[in-house]
């Protein structure tokens, strides 16, 4: 079964916007857990504008399926991901001005310091992900960084207007995994899931994990938190057992 995980920085981006005390984003991720997430993704950016550090102690304590911490190269994060030993860190590209991740990490031009920071946190024991587009030159280069996983960008999919621009974008990433699963990595997929558009995805390719923020949020508000992650789960469920033919 494809594994979810539910990414709730946005649910800190709230508090934030008041610098109160709620919604808290521990709270939302127990429920999330209750809901079905079977991972808890958050991003804890250089500038502090939604997770805070606070957030990470407490998710580390809470967090009994897998905590995915998100986040850039930046000595300083990676000291705390150290410290912090969540399952599996997933390294971003981050810029100030970004509303969101935008494209994926330029693994090629910094397979140097990579190659350090992987082995530094596959020391601790921590699983490492590299978030980047299907693109065959970075799938090679995150296999001889040595990351276990790669996280695939879908952002590109879920933006495609029409279906022979969502299907030349279905192409790549069926060919990114392709390619990454013959180098023996293991493939996520992730960025502008919706539950929409998640359906088509997982009938054209195959990956372990699915990281789904944004949408799963903007249902919460109406739903509840833990019944947006359990209709996603359903989806996820229903076409996992189609694919199966059952
Ligand atoms: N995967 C990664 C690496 C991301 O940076 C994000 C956004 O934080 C997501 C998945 C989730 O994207 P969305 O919020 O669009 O579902």
């Amino acid at each position: 079964m494809i594994k979810l995980g539910v990414n709730i920085d946005h649910i800190a981006t709230i508090r934030q916007a008041r610098r109160t005390f709620e919604p808290d984003p521990v709270t939302a991720a127990s429920l999330a857990i209750l809901g079905g997430a079977d991972i808890i993704t958050i991003h804890l950016r250089e500038d502090r504008r939604h997770i805070q550090d606070r957030d990470v102690r407490l998710f580390r304590e809470v967090v009994f399926t897998k905590l995915n911490l998100e986040m850039s190269i930046a000595r300083e994060i990676v000291d705390i991901a150290i410290k912090t030993k969540p399952e599996q860190v997933t390294l971003v590209p981050e810029k100030r001005q970004e509303i969101t991740t935008e494209g994926g990490l330029d693994v090629v031009s910094q397979k140097k310091v990579l190659v350090d920071i992987v082995k530094r946190l596959g020391d601790e024991g921590i699983l490492v992900s590299l978030f980047i587009d299907p693109e065959n030159s970075q799938i090679a280069a995150s296999k001889d960084v040595g990351a276990q996983y790669i996280e695939l960008h879908t952002g590109n999919y879920a933006n495609a207007k029409d279906d022979i621009s969502k299907g030349r974008q279905i192409k790549k990433l069926q060919s990114g995994v392709e390619i990454a699963q013959k180098l023996g990595l293991r493939v996520n997929a992730g960025h502008g899931l919706t539950y929409q558009n998640v359906g088509l995805l997982m009938e054209s390719i195959d990956v372990e994990e699915l990281h789904i923020g944004h949408s799963i949020v903007s249902r919460a508000v109406f739903v509840g938190i833990q019944k947006a992650v359990s209709e996603m789960k359903e989806l996820i469920y229903k076409h996992c057992l189609q694919k199966k033919g059952e």
